[in-house]
């Protein structure tokens, strides 16, 4: 199956790109942007999640086609597209349905963190499929629901999709509500089809097995953390709903590689890009401050060209590295991160040059090859190097303080240094200064 993109929306690019260019200056150019990276904007293609929802359509079809109860379980970190992709599936779903000449099913979906107590999901289920059952006082309507689904029913009974989100919620200490809700599926007459979306991996291990006891299996689908790669491409797909480059890719790459290797929750990707796209907006208003440096830089980057600079104007418009930079450092400042900022010139050098160094893939390398790579670096900015048996002493203590690891050797150039942080913070870490950030682009 291919989730394509909505033809209106396509239309509505498509006439936008006859339109203009971007101007940073325009209000509704600036609105446009932070639309189209806004959480509550939905965006019309839902990338890097094909998989994923295929497999719960899958699952919904077979459901509806047999007209068979069952229950999915969907967990993963926060932000990797679950509510999102979920909403996708519901209407590629009853499309599909009307399309095959099925009945449809009713569908309720409930985020549970909207219930005033646990139980009061047996009532919403009840209460909108079937309000002609209701419950008098001396039952409940999980006992209703227990019943009528354990006896044959009328044919022509719809089934109904239950879509409980934040389904964390309906923990309770024995968690006999989670139980409860799970079981009326295996029922031998239910109707119900359940989804039950979570956000804590380990919800499965700790309901599952008195579940599975009392022979109920939930399939489970995982929604992985979201990898660089990803975000990149998710970014790009909601920019380019825009008919002008506002990001420079760089900048778009900086901020998916540090998110992903943080937690891979796409808010904070689009939070991160927002902000660097606010950052830049007052920079324009107030060229003369320079809102992505940290105020030890400001004034050491006077190389900066003018923003009224013809051949730069372009760049100057656009969200940079730098801004990115600033705006991550406000998300996700860590300690590793004001250590390496912290540290001697020579030092950071060192990192910087092992960063370009591992960008291909390698892992680990010497203090002579190192010593190359510091060695351009310092060519490149014009700074005297440092000899080769002091660049030793310092990764001595870069390993001290446990920022390099590195091995034994009679020979100190070919001792083995590896990294013990992650390169996206010495990368972070860094590009406030102007020559670490063309060192490293
Ligand atoms: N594949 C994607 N394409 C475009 N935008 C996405 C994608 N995945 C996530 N997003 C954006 O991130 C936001 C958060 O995603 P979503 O609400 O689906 O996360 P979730 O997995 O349900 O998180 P939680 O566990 O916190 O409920 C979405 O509103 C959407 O703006
Ligand atoms: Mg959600």
């Amino acid at each position: 199956m291919k989730l394509s993109r909505s033809p209106r929306k396509k239309r509505l690019s498509e006439n936008f790109v006859e339109k203009s260019t971007w101007n940073l200056r325009d209000v509704g150019h600036l609105r446009a942007v932070k639309e189209a990276l806004h959480v509550s904007t939905a965006p019309s293609n839902v990338v890097c999640r094909d998989n994923e929802q295929n497999r719960i359509l899958d699952f919904c079809k077979n459901c509806v086609e047999q007209e068979k109860a069952g229950s999915l379980y969907v967990c993963g970190c926060p932000g990797t597209g679950k509510s999102l992709s979920m909403e996708k599936v519901k209407n590629i779903l009853v499309n599909w349905a009307n399309e095959e000449h099925l009945q449809p099913p009713d569908i309720l979906s409930i985020n549970c963190t909207s219930l005033t107590k646990t139980t009061e999901i047996f009532g919403k289920i009840l209460g909108e499929n079937y309000p002609q059952k209701k419950p008098d006082r001396s039952t409940s309507p999980l006992l209703v629901l227990q019943n009528m689904y354990s006896q044959k029913q009328p044919t022509g009974v719809q089934m109904i999709l239950v879509i409980a989100d934040e389904l964390d919620y309906l923990i309770t200490k024995d968690r006999a509500v989670l139980h409860d809700l799970f079981m009326l599926t295996t029922l031998p007459f239910s109707k119900c089809i359940l989804i039950g979306i979570a956000n804590a991996i380990d919800l499965a291990d700790r309901f599952m097995p008195k579940l599975q006891s009392l022979n109920c299996k939930p399939m489970v689908i995982t929604f992985r953390a979201y990898s660089k790669d990803q975000i990149i491409t998710i970014l790009q797909e909601r920019l380019r709903e825009l008919p002008y480059k506002v990001f420079q890719p760089q900048a778009v790459e900086l901020c998916a590689r540090k998110v992903a290797s943080a937690s891979g929750d796409m808010r904070k990707a689009l939070a991160v890009c927002r902000s660097a796209l606010e950052i830049l907006e007052a920079e324009s208003r107030d060229p003369v401050s320079n809102f992505s440096l940290p105020l030890s830089d400001r004034n050491a980057d006077q190389q900066k060209p003018a923003p009224c600079d013809i051949t730069t104007n372009q760049a100057n418009n656009m969200v940079r590295i730098d801004h990115v930079a600033a705006a991550l450092s406000k998300t996700f400042k860590s300690p590793v991160v004001d250590t390496i900022q912290s540290l001697p010139q020579h030092q950071q050098m060192i990192l910087c040059s092992a960063v370009k160094l591992f960008r291909g893939g390698k892992k680990d390398t010497t203090i002579g090859e190192l010593n190359k790579y510091y060695m351009d670096v310092c060519k490149s900015t014009l700074i005297p190097p440092v000899g080769i048996m002091e660049l030793s002493n310092m990764c001595r203590v870069l390993d001290d303080q446990g920022i390099l690891k590195l091995g034994q050797s009679k020979d100190d150039k070919l001792r083995r240094v590896t990294l013990k942080v992650d390169g996206a913070d010495i990368v972070f870490a860094l590009q406030g200064v102007r020559f670490f950030r063309n060192c490293l682009q």
